[in-house]
Parts: structure tokens; sequence; C-alpha cells
């Protein structure tokens, strides 16, 4: 007899914008690669390119952005599949809502890329916090718009102090229901 399919899962990277979640997802997304598991991205700034490029950055708009991303990610799930989600997703209720998209079908890792503010304001990789405390961006995430803290994430990371080769162990133990060693 043939082992039961592995049911598809999630892993949501919620923090704010500099938190890491784009360079877990891409470290995350070659290790599963690596084993000839495809995945399914849904990266913030990609699905504002091309599910949700009329949306703004208000409250209404970034929960409507959530709620699509969880959906499309339910649907990957539904099959087996396994979405790595990336987007600062600042909101509690919204992320829940996604969640209850995806665990109709499957699995939800909700991942709070932890990092404080001072570090993601010293990246400042695409030169947004800058622009946010001259006042040239409105409603950016941790300067001047709220980001609630995830209330029962599955997994809390803080990529100043956790080796992104740890982050993604952990995260892959986490998606098989295990605490990993690291
Ligand atoms: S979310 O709030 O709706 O989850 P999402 O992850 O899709 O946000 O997009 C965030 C990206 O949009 C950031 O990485 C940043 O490059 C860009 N951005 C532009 N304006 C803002 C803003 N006001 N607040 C946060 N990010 C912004």
């Amino acid at each position: 007899m043939s082992a039961a399919p592995r049911p598809g899962v999630t892993v949501f990277l919620t923090g704010l914008s500099g938190a890491g979640k784009s360079t877990i997802a891409d470290a995350l997304v070659a290790d599963l690669e690596s084993e000839g598991r495809p995945v399914t991205v849904l990266d913030g700034d990609v699905v504002r390119t091309h599910l949700s490029s009329e949306l703004s950055f208000t409250k209404e708009h970034r929960d409507l952005n959530i709620r699509r991303i969880g959906w499309v990610a339910g649907e990957v799930v539904k099959h087996g599949g396994t979405v790595v989600v990336a987007a600062i997703a600042p909101y509690e209720q919204a992320r829940e809502q996604a969640r209850e998209l995806v665990e109709q079908h499957g699995r939800f890792v909700l991942v709070h890329l932890s990092t404080p503010l001072e570090v993601c304001e010293a990246r400042d990789v695409k030169g947004l916090y800058a622009k946010a405390r001259a006042g040239e961006i409105p409603e950016f995430t941790g300067v001047s718009d709220p980001y609630e803290p995830p209330v029962a994430p599955e997994l809390v990371l803080d990529t100043s102090v956790t080796p992104l080769a740890d982050s993604v162990a952990r995260i892959r133990a986490a998606m098989d229901g295990r605490t990993a060693q690291v």
C-alpha cells in the first residue's frame, strides 16, 4: 500500500518591511525545491503587481489583499500543494481569515518575523523607511501605520539574531509539526 499523500500546506511569513520575509522565502523555496517539491510563492510585491494592482495601503485594501492571498493559497493547498506567502499582513483579523481559508483544505503555518523596527529601518533595503520618515510615503507600516503582532503564530523568528539556515530548519520542522533541534 502506498503512503497517504502529504496534505497541502501554506507557510505565511508576516512582518515589517525589511524583516527578512523575501530572504527567508527564497531560502525556504530553494530548500523545498532541492527535494523536488514544487512551491507556489505569493510575495506581497508580486501579488500587488498582478492580483492586487488596484489596491492601496489603507486598512481596507490591505485586508482585501490578504484575503485574496488566503483564497489563492487555499486553492493550491486543496490539491496538496505547498505555498509560501511573504506579506506584511499587519492586521490580526485578516491573517486569521487567511488561516480559515487555508485550513479548510490543509495546514497553515503562521511565522512572525519579529525583527525589530530599528533593524529593519537600518537595513532599509528599498530606501522606503527614509522616504516614510521624510513624509513621502503615507501610512507606512511601522512608521505611520500599525503592525499588530500575531497573537498565536506557529513560530516567531527574529532574523537579526537567528541565522538563515536555522530559520529555514525551524520552519521546515513546523511544517511537519515538529520542533527543530537548532
Ligand atoms: S500588505 O500590508 O498588504 O500585506 P504587502 O506585503 O502586500 O503589504 O506589500 C508591502 C510592500 O509594498 C512593501 O514591501 C513595500 O515595498 C511596499 N509599500 C509601499 N507603500 C507601503 C506602505 N505604505 N506600507 C508598507 N509597505 C508599502
